[in-house]
């Protein structure tokens, strides 16, 4: 990924994760379109990136939770030919149990989460796949396999993100189009405070949780090496491969056209 005159857009670039996204793809030559709902500070971070990289920048003011603000950004990024990367970023997360959320709560994550996402890559994938080049990169979390009894919805959007990115890349495998699900563990960012997800980032243990320039830095180094699924926190590479042969061996059992044993006795 080091391109002069291509585009990268990246949402939810107005703070923690997808503003550090935007400073790295400016360092790699890419113009920027810039998406999130907070004005001032995707002017001040477009400007500031391009007086040190030298590179064009466009804010997109959008809340890609409203379907309005959504279908303009589709359009933009889908008629823009220089657009080369797409960084689906922008999420949220509203940890409660999940009788005590409020219909509105759940209903955001959803649309942020899962129907912006979609419909951000319907968008742009079409432009891709026509030039042959190009990324979608999927913020997904590493709750997405795994659920709290405070996460409910949102470890169901990012298994959402997830299987979205591992159907996309069979798709796309005999393409030059890549896609790369992101799972991050605790990151410090604005998503842990009382206003976003209910917890303070100082209810979290220090040592567990990553700077959101090393989880980046992880990210587009495993991008750099083709990978397809990356846990920048994860030591050990061996248990995704453990993880993944699990899943595809169940799958496989499933191919069977009867009921287990187990069920049919009398
Ligand atoms: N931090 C973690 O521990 C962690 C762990 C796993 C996964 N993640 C994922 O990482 C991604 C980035 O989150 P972050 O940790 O960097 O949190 P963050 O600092 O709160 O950033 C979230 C970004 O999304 C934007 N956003 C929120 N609602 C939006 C809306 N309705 N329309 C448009 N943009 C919206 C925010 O900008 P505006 O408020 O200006 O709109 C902000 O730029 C998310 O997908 C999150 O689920 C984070």
């Amino acid at each position: 990924m080091s391109n002069s005159s291509r585009t990268a857009v990246v949402t939810g670039a107005s703070s923690g994760i997808g503003a550090v996204y935007a400073d790295r793809l400016a360092a790699r030559g890419y113009d920027l379109i810039l998406v999130a709902r907070r004005a001032d500070r995707l002017h001040a971070l477009a400007d500031k990136l391009s007086a040190s990289h030298g590179i064009k920048t466009r804010v997109l003011v959008a809340d890609l939770a409203k379907e309005t603000d959504l279908a303009d950004v589709e359009a933009v990024i889908r008629r823009d030919a220089s657009v080369r990367v797409l960084v689906n970023n922008a999420g949220v997360a509203r940890f409660s149990p999940f009788a005590a959320s409020s219909v509105e709560d759940n209903a955001s994550q959803i649309a942020l989460n899962i129907t912006a996402l979609t419909r951000l890559a319907h968008a742009v994938l079409p432009g891709l796949v026509a030039r042959n080049d190009g990324a979608i990169i999927n913020v997904a979390s590493v709750l997405a396999v795994h659920a709290l009894p405070i996460s409910s919805v949102y470890s169901a959007t990012k298994a959402y993100v997830l299987q979205f990115s591992r159907g996309l890349q069979q798709e796309l495998a005999s393409t030059g189009v890549k896609v790369q699900a992101v799972l991050p563990a605790a990151t410090a960012t604005e998503i842990w405070s009382e206003e976003i997800s209910g917890v303070p980032l100082s209810a979290l243990e220090p040592s567990r949780v990553m700077s959101a320039e090393d989880l980046v830095d992880a990210a587009l180094a495993g991008f750099d090496e083709g990978e397809t699924v990356t846990w920048p926190s994860v030591g050990d590479e061996g248990l995704w491969t453990t993880f993944d042969a699990a899943r595809a061996a169940i799958f496989a059992a499933t191919q069977t056209g009867t009921p287990a044993a187990r069920y049919t006795k009398a």
